[in-house]
């Protein structure tokens, strides 16, 4: 069995999954009560609370679970360079307790992988080539995945995340950290917004990047966009003004998106499309994705949801993924950035 320990960022995991890729077990110690007062995440108090809490997830584990553990591995980046220490030196100290190889794994890639986690049966078999989106708090990227270890970068953004931008935009209206959830939760009470994220109102925001003749994204902008609205709009804004106002955002962001996958798919000719990370929750994109892909022949596949935002289990299935590939253990060198081609 497979079994990964996951600390890139606020959340810790521990998770093992079986010969055939089911998840057995998934702990996750979230931290998103202790770093909203801040309104974001503060690296030093999350490093600290990953060393308290791996322990007492590694407790959690059944022992029959332990007893069959063959592999580990663990995150060893890119992410808050604490935080990953705290989740390699533990992993360290397990690997050497249960006498089994350790390896080191890139968080993104783990992303990457996640839509193809077995559930039921239905998913498709991990299938090359395909293209890849990775939209979460931290990452914007789009990725043309050859093979399980030549992952090449078509396009990333050239500033803040898509989840950053919401994350931003719901401190700025005061709806709190993190922001996605809260603010589509808010945009679907809209009445002027369809299933596939068409919005029908009186904002007007612009689509970033549309004609920017590359596959890079571009956040920062559409931010200003929302604080110049707010700023200038002569009346203040209530609860359903911000509705309206934030369909309009997932309108163009969701378009944004789909601008730049639309031409990789043209230009690459590829008929499987990937969207993880955190914002791969949302069901504005999903259904808008889903729909716009089979319009164009292609197929778009999604995590389940636990699998979005950072987890463990991720990460073991990329782990089964290397073993089962013939991938040697690999040095850590806790080298925080992504190189593309290699993880
Ligand atoms: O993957 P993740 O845990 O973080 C990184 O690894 O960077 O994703 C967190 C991000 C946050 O920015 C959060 O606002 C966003 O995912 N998010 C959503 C939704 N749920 C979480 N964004 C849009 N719609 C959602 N339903
Ligand atoms: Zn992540």
């Amino acid at each position: 069995m497979y079994a990964a320990v996951e600390t890139s960022f606020d959340e810790a995991g521990i998770a093992v999954c079986g010969l055939d890729g089911h998840v057995l077990h998934a702990a996750l110690s979230s931290q998103v009560e202790l770093h909203a007062p801040y309104g974001g995440c503060v690296p030093e108090l999350a490093a600290r609370t990953h060393v308290s809490d791996l322990p007492q997830l590694w407790r959690r584990l059944p022992v029959e679970l332990v007893s069959g553990i063959t592999h580990l591995g663990v995150t060893a980046g890119p992410g808050l360079p604490g935080c990953l220490l705290a989740g390699i030196n533990f992993a360290r100290g397990l690997a050497r307790g249960l006498d089994v190889p350790l390896y080191g794994l890139n968080h993104l890639a783990g992303h990457v992988m996640s839509p193809f986690i077995p559930q039921n049966g239905t998913e498709p078999p991990v299938g090359f080539p395909h293209l890849a989106l990775l939209v979460s708090g931290g990452h914007t990227e789009l990725y043309d995945v050859r093979s399980l270890t030549d992952i090449r970068l078509l396009g990333q953004t050239q500033d803040d995340a898509v989840g950053e931008l919401l994350d931003k935009v719901s401190a700025m209206l005061g709806y709190g950290y993190p922001g996605g959830a809260r603010l589509e939760q808010l945009a679907r009470s809209y009445p002027g917004i369809d299933d596939e994220c068409r919005y029908d109102g009186e904002f007007r925001l612009p689509v970033p990047m549309r004609a920017s003749g590359d596959l890079n994204f571009s956040y920062s902008g559409l931010k200003t966009a929302v604080v110049r609205l707010v700023r200038d709009e002569r009346r203040s804004l209530d609860k359903a003004d911000h509705a309206s106002l934030l369909a309009c955002l997932f309108s163009v962001v969701v378009e944004s998106l789909w601008i730049k996958v639309a031409d990789a798919l043209r230009e690459t000719g590829y008929e499987m499309l990937t969207v993880s990370g955190g914002v791969a929750i949302n069901g504005f994109l999903r259904a808008r994705f889903a729909a716009e892909a089979e319009a164009t022949g292609a197929r778009a596949l999604f995590p389940q949801p636990r699998h979005c935002l950072d987890n463990a289990a991720m990460m073991a299935w990329l782990l089964k993924l290397y073993v089962d590939a013939g991938e040697r253990p690999a040095p850590f060198d806790m080298k925080s950035n992504w190189t593309p081609g290699t993880r």
